[in-house]
């Protein structure tokens, strides 16, 4: 008989997780489903099996899936666990066997055996015809990308079996996915792999780059030629750790460094650095190069690591954060490593969000959740938000009172649509009903509000990432 889950932050309201995997055939719809959405939209989310055995970090939980299938105005729903080796020995003992503690991360008990902590909870991408759940310090995990059942780790044909960013970058012109693993060499090696795969899925290169020290790199940029690795003091430090510290804490201590990798050719000897003050960046919205030696990196930025303490710990609720789009210009033809950084909005948000066709190319819209009526509580965002880089206007849609919105995912209106063309999709949790929408914008008329919600007869806990696959 599995436990009952505690009363913590990141496992109450929106943020608990679902104990069940349902299809939901042909949902209601309210409104115009667009006939032109045909895909599936993948989401990816923490959504822990098993009440924890101690602490609970948000980042821990077990991935759970869950699938939008849109078809000629119809949506259906279903979700899966992904089915990870901590998963299937968890349910086989009926209950949790690892920690999901970062001040305790190795303890466990013995009937795990050496089960891999491995959650593939974070974000989910359809590439080279397979469907991938992301994490950050373990293998992808391949799952079917129509039923969501898990297949196993994706080693790359036997190419490569370590660990794979939640965030690899997709280049629009050639289909190649550029990814990172900031355990390049053992964990807290100051070591970060990179990995260049074909459209067809095919591993073609990987190098190893030394950095100034390890750690928790989340998220990275490309640009038509370069690779943008920035590196922020959320640290992994093993004389910490050995001495009983958190795996992962923030250290200001460090500065932020920023690599400029060459996306073809040699790299050894031509990685250009650049040096800012101690900050941090889970999400990029995006970088381009201007063509006269700069590269402009968009970054939704905080002052300090938000969820991760100087002692590791859960603290930092995203509610109590505050991060800015902030515009860094690298230039590379400086002779300094400093680079101006400046302010583009006034919102606080995160998850931001590109049309992906132009990933490394002078975007004009971005999009990303943010929260505009402060005091309400039961998630931390209730707006959708369009910046227009064209105007340097903010546009919001902002949700009912009591409905929460998630990471804007956008779908194009066709292949040849100009940028922005589209639609935004999002779930959206309606706290009074216990249950989620999944709703669609205008992307370039998000004030306009939703021109469709597919009512969904429960919940998609607040999660991280999702991704369209277009049939
Ligand atoms: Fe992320």
């Amino acid at each position: 008989m599995a436990h009952a889950f505690p009363d913590h932050p990141f496992l109450n309201g929106n943020y608990g997780p679902v104990r069940m995997e349902a299809e939901a055939p042909d949902l209601e719809i309210i409104g115009d489903m667009p006939t032109n959405l045909n895909g599936m939209l993948y989401r990816n989310g923490p959504n822990p099996a098993y009440a924890p055995r101690k602490d609970y970090h948000w980042f821990l939980g077990d991935g759970m899936i869950h699938g939008f299938e849109f078809n000629d105005g119809k949506v259906n729903y279903r979700n899966k666990w992904v089915r990870t080796e901590k998963f299937k020995v968890e349910r086989q003992h009926g209950e949790a066997l690892l920690s999901t503690d970062f001040n305790d991360l190795g303890e466990r008990d013995q009937r795990a055996g050496n089960t891999g902590l491995n959650a593939a909870n974070t974000s989910i991408i359809y590439h080279g015809d397979k469907l991938l759940a992301l994490e950050e310090v373990n293998p992808p995990v391949e799952l079917d990308p129509d039923t969501l059942e898990t297949i196993g780790p994706w080693h790359f044909g036997g190419k490569y079996s370590g660990p794979m960013t939640a965030h690899p970058r997709v280049d629009p012109k050639t289909g190649e996915m550029v990814f990172f693993a900031y355990f390049g060499g053992f964990p807290g090696e100051p070591k970060v792999g990179l990995h260049w795969v074909n459209s067809a899925g095919a591993l073609t290169r990987s190098e190893i780059i030394d950095v100034p020290y390890c750690a928790m790199i989340h998220d990275f940029l490309i640009t038509e030629n370069y690779i943008v690795l920035p590196i922020f003091p959320a640290t992994i430090d093993m004389n910490r750790i050995s001495k009983g510290g958190a795996f992962v804490a923030w250290d200001p201590s460090h500065h932020t460094h920023v690599a400029v990798i060459p996306r073809e050719g040699n790299i050894n000897g031509n990685i250009r650095w650049f040096e800012a003050d101690p900050c941090y960046v889970y999400h990029p919205l995006n970088a381009y190069e201007t063509g006269d030696g700069k590269i402009i990196c968009d970054m939704m930025q905080y002052p300090d690591a938000a969820l991760f303490d100087e002692n590791g710990g859960n603290t930092n609720a995203l509610e109590a954060t505050e991060s800015r789009l902030t515009r860094w210009t690298l230039d590379l033809n400086a002779n300094t490593g400093d680079f101006a950084q400046t302010q583009l909005s006034d919102f606080s948000g995160d998850f931001p969000r590109i049309d992906d066709r132009v990933t490394g190319l002078n975007n004009d819209h971005g999009f990303f959740a943010t929260k505009s009526l402060k005091d309400q509580e039961g998630g931390p965002f209730d707006t959708i938000l369009h910046r227009d880089f064209i105007t340097g206007t903010d546009h919001k849609w902002v949700a009912p009172a009591g409905q929460f919105v998630a990471e804007p995912v956008f779908v194009p209106d066709d292949a040849d649509a100009a940028e922005g063309d589209g639609y935004l999709l999002s779930p959206v949790f309606l706290k009074d009903e216990n249950r989620t929408d999944l709703v669609v914008l205008r992307a370039r008329d998000v004030a306009a509000g939703p021109i469709a919600r597919a009512k969904l007869p429960t919940r998609v806990p607040y999660g991280f990432h999702g991704n369209w696959r277009q049939f």
